[in-house]
């Protein structure tokens, strides 16, 4: 297999795996490290490398759990679903570990805020496909990330600073039943030639 055809392949096995399907089995320092560092080499406009990302995991996911809670405790009935709530919680424990990531701002910057968006989602895909690579499941929950007061509570205290999702990892047994997608990219790309 050479170089693209390996990406590709790594591309397409990335599939959300949702965490209740996750071994109750840690993941190495060493991979967790990787997947860090592959989220550092994200392309990103101006040079503002906007992506911030707090580690939970061990005792931990607790004080991830904690905080979900809260934020959802502060924010207005009207902007929330009980029963979300729930579900967000009762993930966590099964995770070995979960990056929360979202954007740090930069002071006085003139890019448009959503090119930054853009930058940590990349950030984001670099994560979930060297952990793909290493034989680890992921899954990108926004769960609470667009709620007012989040991005403070991951150290995000900025005006235009935002949370994009939190990631869950972990090891699962191979034969998990993954989603595929509704059309060939053809029906979605349009030639000029
Ligand atoms: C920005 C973003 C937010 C997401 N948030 C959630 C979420 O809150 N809950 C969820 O079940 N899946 C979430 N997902 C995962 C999608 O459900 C998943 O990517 C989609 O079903 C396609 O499946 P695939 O990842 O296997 O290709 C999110 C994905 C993205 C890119």
């Amino acid at each position: 297999m050479n170089k693209a055809e390996a990406v590709l392949q790594t591309i397409r096995e990335r599939r959300t795996i949702k965490p209740k399907e996750f071994l109750q089995e840690s993941i190495s320092d060493e991979v967790i490290n990787e997947i860090l560092e592959s989220a550092n080499w994200a392309p990103n406009h101006g040079k503002t490398e906007p992506w911030r990302l707090t580690v939970f995991t061990g005792e931990g996911i607790k004080d991830y759990v904690k905080i979900i809670e809260k934020v959802f405790a502060e924010t207005a009935d009207h902007l929330k679903k009980p029963e979300k709530l729930a579900k967000w919680t009762g993930n966590a424990p099964f995770a070995s570990h979960i990056i929360a990531f979202g954007v740090k701002r930069t002071e006085n910057c003139a890019l448009p805020h959503v090119e930054e968006v853009c930058a940590v989602s990349c950030a984001a895909q670099n994560m979930m496909l060297v952990a793909t690579a290493h034989g680890v499941a992921s899954y990108w929950s926004s769960g609470i990330a667009h709620m007012p007061t989040a991005a403070a509570k991951f150290g995000l205290a900025g005006e235009e600073d935002q949370m994009l999702g939190f990631l869950h990892l972990g090891l699962v047994d191979k034969g998990i039943e993954v989603g595929g997608r509704k059309s060939p990219i053809d029906t979605k790309v349009t030639w000029v030639k």
